[in-house]
């Protein structure tokens, strides 16, 4: 049968489902929110279970506008996705032929990459500078008549700085592509560029309710830009991308805005103290605008894997960046976690640097 399957997707990795994890384990390592959903939402989910016999609302229902309030955009300027990631396939989808560019500043999310791939389309890389920042001149450089689109995650993951505004006015200033500035990580650095789709018919916004709503498990994200773009983006989306359950939590979680910010300070409290101890242990911590952090590990010559493998064997689960595609092989990111999640790290570290 492999001779049927598209090219593009024979070369990608196979998924593995990663081992089960136990109770005692400490998950750092897909950036998550630590805290549950507010209880409001967790109703709201049990309630509008009885209904699931019933497709959800074509276009999310009422989320829409509930995000329009959210956000200051109209609803027509608004599409909701299973997940960010959903979204970004279908960006893709929608702009992107086989053989033509999308554009990366690496290090970066690797969904932007992988969906390219899949959709046959062509990554083209541009290194960042050393402080992380866009090197606006290098990324002009590469676009070329067959680039379609550019992703900025803003700020980026994994390296967690953000990029001004000066900066993505300068990138859409020129060029005739689409932008897309995925501000996955608004709630905690509350930086947006979202007010310029009116101006920049070319703009497109990500976001997402997985990180500061704590929403993740139940996949929501949306994107904002004129209403053009956001027309083409839902004539080629799913009819259903958005199960009931999901619209439900995502109303009641954007209704519940007072939990979402003391779930952001109890996190940016917990990262200034993370931080300090994590360069006490002699680990370079990089200025961070969301909920995790990324390290270089090379001030202790040990190899990211090195370490990451070793704290996985004592149950704590971080995320090797090393040799990823932008960066050498001392890189490693933790998500922010509990005081306790933070606590075991720290001395689950110091066994690692130790054996080492
Ligand atoms: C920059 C960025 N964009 C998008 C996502 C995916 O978000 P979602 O859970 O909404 O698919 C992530 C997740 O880590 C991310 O870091």
């Amino acid at each position: 049968m492999e001779h049927l399957v598209n090219e593009q997707i024979t070369s990608l990795n196979p998924k593995l489902a990663g081992s089960p994890k136990g109770e005692n384990t400490v998950r750092l390592d897909k950036g998550e929110l630590p805290y549950p959903p507010s209880t409001h939402v967790i109703k709201a989910i049990a309630d509008a279970a009885a209904t699931i016999n019933r497709y959800p609302a074509v276009l999310g229902g009422s989320l829409r506008q509930s995000l329009a309030n959210y956000s200051g955009a109209k609803p027509e300027q608004i599409i909701i996705g299973n997940g960010s990631d959903d979204l970004i396939e279908l960006i893709v989808k929608v702009f992107v032929k086989p053989t033509e560019e999308v554009l990366l500043p690496i290090p970066t999310f690797f969904v932007y990459c992988h969906s390219t791939q899949v959709m046959g389309g062509n990554p083209v890389f541009v290194n960042r500078n050393e402080d992380w920042g866009l090197n606006v001149d290098s990324l002009l450089q590469k676009i070329t008549p067959r680039t379609k689109v550019i992703f900025i995650a803003n700020p980026n993951n994994p390296t967690a700085n953000l990029i001004s505004r000066d900066t993505i006015l300068k990138v859409l200033n020129n060029v005739d592509c689409i932008v897309v500035v995925d501000e996955c990580y608004y709630e905690i650095c509350q930086e947006t560029v979202a007010d310029l789709v009116e101006q920049y018919p070319n703009l497109i916004i990500l976001r997402s309710l997985s990180k500061s709503f704590g929403l993740a498990g139940i996949r929501v994200g949306y994107a904002i830009a004129n209403e053009t773009i956001i027309d083409y983006l839902y004539r080629a989306a799913q009819l259903f991308p958005v199960n009931k359950l999901a619209i439900v939590a995502a109303i009641f979680a954007l209704e519940d805005i007072e939990y979402v910010c003391s779930n952001i300070d109890k996190i940016r409290q917990e990262k200034v103290k993370l931080t300090a101890s994590l360069e006490q242990l002699g680990l370079l911590v990089y200025p961070s605008a969301t909920n995790f952090l990324f390290i270089r590990t090379e001030s202790l010559g040990i190899p990211s894997a090195k370490l990451v493998e070793a704290l996985k064997t004592m149950n704590i689960l971080v995320q090797d960046f090393g040799l990823k595609p932008g960066l050498d092989a001392y890189y490693f990111r933790t998500a922010v976690g509990t005081p306790s999640d933070n606590q075991q790290l720290l001395v689950g570290l110091k066994d690692a640097i130790a054996q080492f």
